[in-house]
């Protein structure tokens, strides 16, 4: 059975070898196709992430970490450019009736699952744990994704229902923005 839950910092072993398995750093060739996690953090962002921003969701399967999503306010996130880019361009953007900003707003990822944990419904679970730390906090879920990770782009879209706000390119590369409204439960879910 899988559980979902908050990390403690026990788990960060397990995070950390997970986040090795599938970084663009250090990722196999033949497991790129499937997807890819860009932002590398360091142990001190993760326990920080935990101590500071309740923003660590993992899964677990008999004690082992099979999966996990990170979840923080845009002042954690704008330690990295690609982020202080993303909370400049808040203001343009108009989503859900709102204008975006950092009060209203966090940033929803990295999010990685296990090779052999694929395609059963562990990206909607742990999303829809993850959603449940910050609904109290935020209305609007803010993520983006690299428009050459098809896989997640579809997996985020067509099963959680983010919805797609915009492009932008950054550093050479291009990038899917997307939203989600934080007052809707991910549609079939179970969590108790
Ligand atoms: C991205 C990720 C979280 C998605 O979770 P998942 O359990 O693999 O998602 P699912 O398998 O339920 O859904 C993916 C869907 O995309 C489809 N898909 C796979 N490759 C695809 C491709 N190249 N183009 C379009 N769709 C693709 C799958 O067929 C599947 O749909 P289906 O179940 O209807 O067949 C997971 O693959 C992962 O951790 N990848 C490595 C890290 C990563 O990319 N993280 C996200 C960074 S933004």
């Amino acid at each position: 059975m899988i559980i979902y839950r908050n990390a403690v910092p026990d788990d960060l072993a397990g995070v950390a070898e997970l986040q090795k398995r599938y970084h663009i750093s250090t990722i196999l060739e033949e497991d790129k196709a499937d997807g890819f996690v860009t932002t590398l953090f360091s142990p001190e962002q993760f326990l920080s992430l935990m101590r500071d921003e309740n923003g660590l969701a993992v899964a677990c399967d008999g004690g082992k970490i099979i999966s996990y999503a990170m979840a923080a306010s845009w002042e954690y996130w704008s330690a990295w450019p690609l982020f202080r880019h993303m909370i400049a361009d808040l203001p343009n953007i108009e989503y859900l009736g709102r204008v975006l900003s950092t009060e209203n707003s966090y940033q929803y990822g990295p999010v990685c699952i296990a090779g052999e944990y694929r395609g059963q419904g562990v990206l909607e679970h742990i999303f829809e744990f993850s959603r449940r730390q910050m609904a109290s906090r935020y209305p609007v879920m803010v993520t983006f994704i690299n428009r050459i990770n098809p896989r997640s782009y579809d997996a985020h879209t067509r099963k959680v229902g983010m919805d797609l706000i915009k492009t932008f390119d950054f550093n050479g590369n291009h990038y899917y923005e997307l939203g989600y409204d934080m007052s809707r439960p991910v549609p079939g879910t179970s969590l108790l």
